[in-house]
């Protein structure tokens, strides 16, 4: 077999982009400048929500949200075990303690029984993580902190462009965070966006992504700019740079044939799979607009002879790339010795994370790709049949 390696996913940057770049570096003005504003100001309207700060990846802007609002030491921040660490490792940054609760086996994101089981009085905040591109069970979500007065700040690292009953993620909690990183349904390579209904969140995120400097520091190099500034809070260096922002731009007015295209493949896949009896492919609720960021589908290892590393070694030698979407929080070591989390504690979590893959769907695959991808996923369930 000669067939080339379709890799787990390849961003799509078109002539557009490599132009607006270029100019961007032509322009002099690399760093934080004119076009990150006007990104913010599309980004910001595409959510439909108040106020947009363009930050230097999703874990900055949720470091910042946390640290914008308060988020400090004493303070308990719920969020799911099937998550990437970036959104555990920010709450240890603000000096507050990580509480994990465990999700649903519908759509694998966070259960809000389990939610609000685990609400003390030291419990903050709350960080819904929607998961591959499905939002979060968000009114129930929304009513648990308006009960018990928590912030929701949202990882929506996987779901620009997803509705929840029809309003746009990043309209919905106090501050919703995105991630532009390589493998995202839209890239800036890194980068990230931070937006939110309250002025005073975005300004001070604003500021602390500036080094805690007076608001508008990175005016201070334009003609009409001035030299001084006050620094206010010890803040970080987080900002998007205008070649991201340049980027950006462009993947966002190519976002919603993008969001198409991972839609109809998200259909295909269903309809070239669906009879396979020993993968449970993923499904979207109804009252949601999944971004089908990423394609898990789950191995029913009681069907097979195999598990899903090995699964994952067979579609490698057929040259398909997979990836595992996430290795649960509380199976890493330094979350289980500093909270003294134990494999048994989230067993929904552990029973997907058991057989769970993630099969490549992005824009620039071809229908042929697909094909070959199921094909292999049923080769392979064939050879492996208990
Ligand atoms: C759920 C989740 N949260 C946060 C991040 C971090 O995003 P970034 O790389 O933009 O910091 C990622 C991955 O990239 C992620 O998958």
């Amino acid at each position: 077999m000669t067939e080339s390696f379709l890799p787990y996913c390849r961003p799509d940057l078109g002539p557009d982009e490599i132009e607006e770049v270029v100019e961007t570096l032509r322009s002099g003005w690399l760093a934080t400048g004119p076009r990150c504003k006007q990104f913010e100001e599309r980004f910001r309207e595409y959510v439909g929500a108040s106020h947009a700060v363009a930050v230097s990846s999703c874990t900055a802007g949720m470091h910042l949200a946390l640290a914008a609002a308060g988020v400090g030491p004493g303070d308990e921040v719920i969020t799911t075990p099937l998550t990437f660490c970036a959104t555990v490792n920010v709450i240890i940054h603000r000096g507050a303690t990580p509480v994990l609760a465990d999700i649903c086996l519908d759509d694998y994101n966070l259960d809000p029984q389990e939610v609000e089981r685990r609400i003390t009085p030291r419990t903050r905040a709350l960080m819904p993580v929607h998961y591959a591109g499905q939002p979060c069970r968000m009114d129930e979500l929304l009513d648990i902190a308006r009960r018990h007065k928590l912030l929701v700040i949202e990882d929506a690292a996987h779901a620009v462009g997803a509705r929840y009953r029809d309003r746009p993620i990043g309209s919905l909690g106090d501050a919703t965070v995105f991630s532009f990183y390589v493998t995202k349904n839209m890239t800036t390579g890194q980068g990230g966006m931070l937006t939110t209904e309250d002025g005073d969140l975005a300004a001070q995120a604003r500021q602390l992504s500036l080094h805690g400097m007076s608001h508008d520091a990175w005016r201070r190099y334009e003609a009409r700019g001035s030299w001084y500034y006050e620094v206010t809070a010890p803040g970080f260096n987080y900002a998007m740079t205008d070649v991201q922002a340049a980027l950006g731009l462009n993947q966002l007015s190519r976002l919603e044939g993008f969001q198409e295209l991972r839609a109809r493949y998200a259909v295909e896949y269903q309809r070239l799979l669906e009879d396979v009896e020993e993968v449970i492919l993923p499904s979207a609720r109804p009252e949601v607009r999944h971004v089908w960021h990423l394609y898990p589908v789950r191995l029913r290892s009681e069907l097979l002879t195999i598990g899903r590393d090995e699964f994952i070694e067979a579609l490698r030698e057929r040259g398909i790339g997979t990836s595992v979407h996430f290795i649960p929080i509380h199976y890493h070591p330094y979350y289980r010795e500093c909270f003294g989390f134990r494999k048994g504690d989230f067993p929904r979590c552990e029973q997907v994370f058991e057989g769970l893959l993630s099969l490549p769907l992005y824009p620039l695959m071809s229908m042929d790709d697909l094909a070959r991808v199921a094909e292999a996923v049923r080769e392979i369930v064939s050879t492996h049949r208990r």
